[in-house]
């Protein structure tokens, strides 16, 4: 239930597969791979080419976060490509039910991301669908920024509402997290730590993934201990 997903959007770029190798070697459960447009977010990173050559070099599930205008038009792409976890915008679809009806269809895990300023209620008529939702916790588009904190009432009360439906939705939260406020990040509700200056800039990167891994590991134990 509570995972560690390094983003190697912080990791040098030329030597990408590296900082995968790393991310296994320091027990991450999944590797997060952003995707962006230069017109969802200024910046661009790296398309379904880079995601299928990465698929090739490890076994670790692939969870690709797109930060893209249009979507539906690169979901099947980003299938074809690999992606096990596989999300986009809310706020940059016009057809939310149909593109994550296509990823679900594709036997992959289909989630849904959100600014820091939309509202969690606007997933409401889809949140059976989901398979996990991505806050975002900054603004889209960098690493290395600061945490939003107005955006941990999010991420409690889409806690709150998924536990009063009984529904399986994980919560992914991207955006400053680090060693220093995991634990308070999973105690609010985070399953998925979606860590990427945290882990890539630090000194030792397969050491930092063994310290995040070890506090998720404990509240795994603890939740089996309540069951
Ligand atoms: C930002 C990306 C994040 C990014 C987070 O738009 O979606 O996945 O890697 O970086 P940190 O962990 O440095 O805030
Ligand atoms: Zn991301």
């Amino acid at each position: 239930m509570y995972f560690i997903a390094p983003s190697i959007l912080s990791a040098d770029f030329s030597r990408l597969a590296e900082a995968v190798e790393l991310a296994e070697k320091g027990g991450a459960d999944m590797v997060h791979l952003d995707v962006m447009d230069g017109h969802f977010v200024p910046s661009i990173t790296f398309g379904h080419q880079l995601v299928a050559s990465l698929r090739e070099k490890t076994s670790l599930p692939l969870n690709v976060h797109l930060m893209v205008n249009n979507p539906a038009k690169m979901i099947p792409l980003f299938i074809e490509a690999g992606a096990d976890w596989l999300s986009f915008h809310l706020e940059a679809s016009c057809h939310i039910h149909k593109d994550l009806q296509t990823i679900k269809e594709a036997g992959r895990k289909a989630g849904l991301a959100l600014n820091p300023a939309t509202p969690i209620e606007l997933l409401s008529e889809v949140l059976e669908d989901l398979d996990f939702v991505i806050i975002m916790t900054v603004n889209p588009g960098w690493g290395g920024q600061k945490f939003i904190p107005a955006t941990k009432n999010k991420i409690n009360r889409l806690s709150q509402i998924l536990a009063g439906k009984k529904l399986p939705a994980l919560i992914a939260v991207d955006g400053g997290v680090k060693l220093s406020n995991l634990a308070e990040l999973f105690e609010l509700g985070m399953n998925i730590a979606i860590c990427g200056s945290s882990v890539y800039s630090a000194p030792d990167p397969v050491s930092e993934i063994k310290k995040m891994k070890a506090i998720a590991q404990d509240f795994n134990r603890r939740i089996h201990q309540e069951k």
